[in-house]
């Protein structure tokens, strides 16, 4: 940091080093909070691994994801700690390779496309809500961990996946926990050591690839003979313009990142809905009355959704506090500026859409669920880089469509069926993994609506 008389952004001072690391182990989103407070909107977060600078302003945000974005790489902390899991793929790749890849998968998220998934999402909504029963007890993160892994899975390979779907679902968490564990920890153990930890995440990595490679050449042996219209068959047959097409190792990292990105997601976004909703009574009431004023009851499809206002305005709700992707991180590739800072390059600079979505400069009421706040113009008003649960620029999220849909269609088949009521004294804290989830899952009561 040299220019402007060799100012650093502030921060903690004094010797905050390793008292800042643990607090970052502890309880990263207080500390994202304290630091944005009281540090303002260009911070510096003094780390054992080197220093992060966070960004508060929507403005700073924009510069960073969208006006200087080229100056950038994806964070080189959540690469590494990605890198095994999702090789080359989408969401970590760089450059050329990116842009090519991008090009390719692009068609496979239009509009039109997604929306022919549909049916499925509302299919195998009906169907995990027809194993519950009135007055029985669940963990609604596992429940709807299970249902996005099975749309996942239908959408991306066009089948079910008997008996594995949830053995999936183990393995990605687990990883998950294995590599942030590894990316945040002061010290690292290599990973060729034979540590337990260590000896679990080959096994586990070594099931996900088998399976996947599995999925791809069962198709290559099928040819033509089969027409399949899931992901994975757009992915198989998008073609370069200079006719190249995907190798089976491009297909793998693609299609582990799709599934890794687009279940566990989404999965939050309705685990804090249903969360959300039992905690906030008239808003959960103003949804069921929306509902059955348009539904009456029955299964929603697609051309409900655009009489359905408070169902979106309840989503854009949730992903306000709650947003799945709570930080972003970059790298520099070449020297930025922020705010009058000067930032050489292999600066990590951070922006975290759980401190911006709470800030009430932007919001009244920053901490309160209010969906009415979303239906007189406020996404409009909002400067760009105020609410961000899809990032923005170019790397902004691929399945941005395809998310909205499922979570909406998903909640408006359950919230037609089922109440839920959290379990009294239950905790619920979100634990800000790679993504945020409620730390001791959401433990509700289901009460069958008529
Ligand atoms: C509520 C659900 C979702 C949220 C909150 C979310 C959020 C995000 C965010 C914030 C990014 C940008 C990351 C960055 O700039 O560093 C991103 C990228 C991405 N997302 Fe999503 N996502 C969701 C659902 C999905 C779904 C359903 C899919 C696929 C089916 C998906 C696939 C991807 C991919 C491939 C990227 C990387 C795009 C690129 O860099 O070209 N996401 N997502």
């Amino acid at each position: 940091m040299s220019a402007n008389g060799n100012r650093l952004p502030p921060g903690p001072q004094g010797l905050p080093i390793l008292g800042v690391s643990l607090e970052l182990l502890r309880d990263v989103l207080g500390l994202l909070r304290r630091v944005a407070r009281e540090y303002g909107d260009v911070a510096r977060i003094p780390v054992l691994k080197g220093d992060r600078f966070l960004l508060n302003h929507p403005d700073l945000i924009e510069q960073l994801l969208v006006i200087q974005q080229t100056k950038f790489n994806k964070s080189t902390v959540s690469k590494e700690a990605t890198q095994r899991l999702l090789g080359q793929g989408l969401l970590i790749s760089e450059g050329d390779f990116w842009r090519r890849q991008r090009r390719l998968a692009q068609p496979a998220f239009h509009r039109a496309r997604i929306n022919e998934y549909a049916a499925t999402m509302v299919e195998l909504a009906q169907a995990h809500a027809r194993e519950w029963r009135s007055g029985e007890t669940r963990d609604m993160a596992h429940e709807m961990t299970a249902t996005t892994l099975d749309i996942a899975v239908r959408t991306l390979f066009g089948t079910t996946l008997p008996g594995e779907a949830e053995q999936v679902g183990r393995a990605m968490t687990f990883l998950m926990r294995y590599s942030l564990g590894r990316a945040r920890s002061p010290v690292t153990i290599p990973a060729s050591w034979p540590t337990p930890r260590n000896r679990r995440a080959n096994r586990e990595y070594e099931f996900l690839d088998s399976l996947v490679y599995r999925i791809i050449s069962e198709r290559q042996a099928q040819g033509n003979s089969v027409h399949h219209t899931d992901l994975l068959a757009l992915l198989m047959s998008a073609m370069d313009e200079d006719g190249s097409q995907m190798t089976p190792r491009q297909l793998r990292d693609e299609t582990m990142t799709l599934f890794l990105a687009g279940h566990e997601t989404t999965a939050l976004t309705l685990s804090w809905t249903w969360y959300l909703l039992s905690e906030n009574p008239a808003a959960e009431a103003r949804l069921h009355q929306e509902l059955s004023g348009v539904l009456g009851g029955r299964a929603p499809e697609l051309a409900d959704l655009e009489r359905l206002p408070y169902l979106q305005a309840v989503v854009n709700e949730v992903l306000r506090l709650y947003p799945p992707a709570y930080l972003l991180a970059r790298t520099s590739i070449t020297p930025s500026n922020f705010g009058g800072y000067d930032f050489p390059v292999g600066s990590t600079i951070l922006v975290s859409q759980y401190v911006m979505h709470r800030d009430e400069r932007f919001y009244d009421d920053p901490d309160a669920f209010r969906p009415q706040r979303w239906l007189d113009g406020l996404a409009a008003r909002l400067p760009a880089g105020a609410y961000f649960p899809f990032g923005d620029g170019p790397r902004r999220c691929i399945g941005q469509s395809f998310a909205l849909l499922e979570s909406a269609l998903v909640i408006a088949t359950i919230a037609q069926k089922f109440q839920f009521r959290l379990v009294a004294g239950h905790p619920v804290m979100p634990e800000p993994l790679v993504t945020l989830r409620p730390r001791h899952g959401i433990r509700m009561t289901l009460q069958a609506r008529r």
